[in-house]
């Protein structure tokens, strides 16, 4: 108990408003795959952020399931890490609506991922949409993780959540652990296909590989692939002057274990012309048993069933004795 009490805590979540990718996989999951031993960890499906954007009722819950089936799949054990969805865990909620009073309206209006959502969505700034970041913090906050696993684009919000903490345990005490970013080091970004320029993203399907994708699409999207318009034409690893080469190998590394060097040796005298299927079918098979494994979970209702209910179990005992600290701490009656 004690040694487990001493084990350090990390939490993230993924929005399930999108299909996974392999950007997802290789940048976040698979690392957080790797933390289980060393971390207690907490992975959730994030739905409630998602109706900051209108969802389809149907398709959101589906893909809530299907990204908790992929995130097993993905070797994610719920065994060795708690996963649940958020909407299962009402204290999301309820402490997010306590931190939006500990939020400024100044701090939330300089988030670039509301100024970037607000002009995308303009007929449909809401209020969620705004204070989102409060939200996050209580995700994060709930569980007092040492770590929590971000993208760059992330950063912003796990830094404001700092300010949260600050301002918070400056009025109660030590209500609150501080919180690291934990931005995974290189290999981790994974760019888009059609546009290495920009991180590959579902909002660019033609440059982004879905786990659940069939081989065949995946291929050519793969064999279409923007290479660089140098003249070497060689597979060459120089991200400032040939980022789209440079991100296939960093994929081709990811799934294969193969170092640059290697991947500069094997494709030695070849063009893209063979570099870029070799990538493909790297893929192709680096995702067929996560795809099965998806497809197989997916069918037994049952098993997921019982992965949510004790993810949510598990994450709500964990969550509550932090609420209840905070209702305390501001001066609610308890009940
Ligand atoms: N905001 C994150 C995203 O859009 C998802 C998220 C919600 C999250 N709550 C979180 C990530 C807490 C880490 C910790 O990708």
């Amino acid at each position: 108990m004690e040694a487990q009490a001493k084990r350090k805590v990390m939490l993230s979540g993924i929005q399930p408003s999108g299909d996974l990718h392999l950007g997802n996989y290789l940048g976040a999951i698979q690392n957080w795959r790797d933390r289980a031993e060393e971390f207690d960890c907490y992975y959730f499906m994030a739905d409630l952020h998602t109706i900051t954007v209108r969802q389809t009722p149907a398709d959101l819950r589906r893909r809530t399931l299907e990204q908790l089936a992929q995130y097993i799949a993905c070797g994610l054990d719920p065994e060795r890490n708690t996963l649940f969805i958020q909407s299962h865990v009402p204290q999301h909620a309820q402490l997010g609506w306590v931190l939006n009073c500990f939020t400024m309206f100044g701090e939330l209006s300089r988030m670039t991922q509301f100024k970037d959502k607000s002009a995308k969505h303009g007929d449909n700034v809401n209020g969620g949409l705004f204070t989102y970041p409060a939200l996050m913090a209580a995700d994060i906050l709930l569980y007092q993780p040492d770590y929590v696993p971000v993208g760059e684009d992330q950063k912003q919000h796990v830094e404001l959540t700092r300010n949260i903490v600050q301002r918070f345990n400056g009025i109660y005490g030590e209500v609150f652990r501080m919180p690291e970013p934990y931005i995974p080091k290189a290999g981790a970004r994974i760019m888009g296909l059609t546009a290495p320029d920009s991180k590959m993203s579902k909002s660019a399907p033609e440059g982004c590989v879905f786990l659940m994708e069939r081989p065949e699409d995946i291929q050519r999207k793969f064999k279409r692939a923007v290479t660089d318009s140098d003249t070497e034409r060689c597979v060459r690893y120089d991200p400032a002057a040939k980022p789209g080469v440079s991100n296939l190998m960093n994929i081709y590394s990811a799934v294969t274990g193969k170092d640059y060097a290697q991947i500069e040796r094997e494709f030695d005298g070849q063009g893209y012309g063979a570099f870029k299927p070799a990538v493909g079918d790297a893929v192709i098979e680096a995702l067929r048993p996560i795809r099965e494994e998806a497809e197989r979970i997916l069918k037994d209702k049952a098993y997921l069933e019982q992965v949510y209910r004790t993810g949510a179990q598990r994450a709500g005992y964990v969550a509550d004795k932090t609420l209840c600290k905070v209702y305390r701490k501001v001066g609610f009656v308890a009940l």
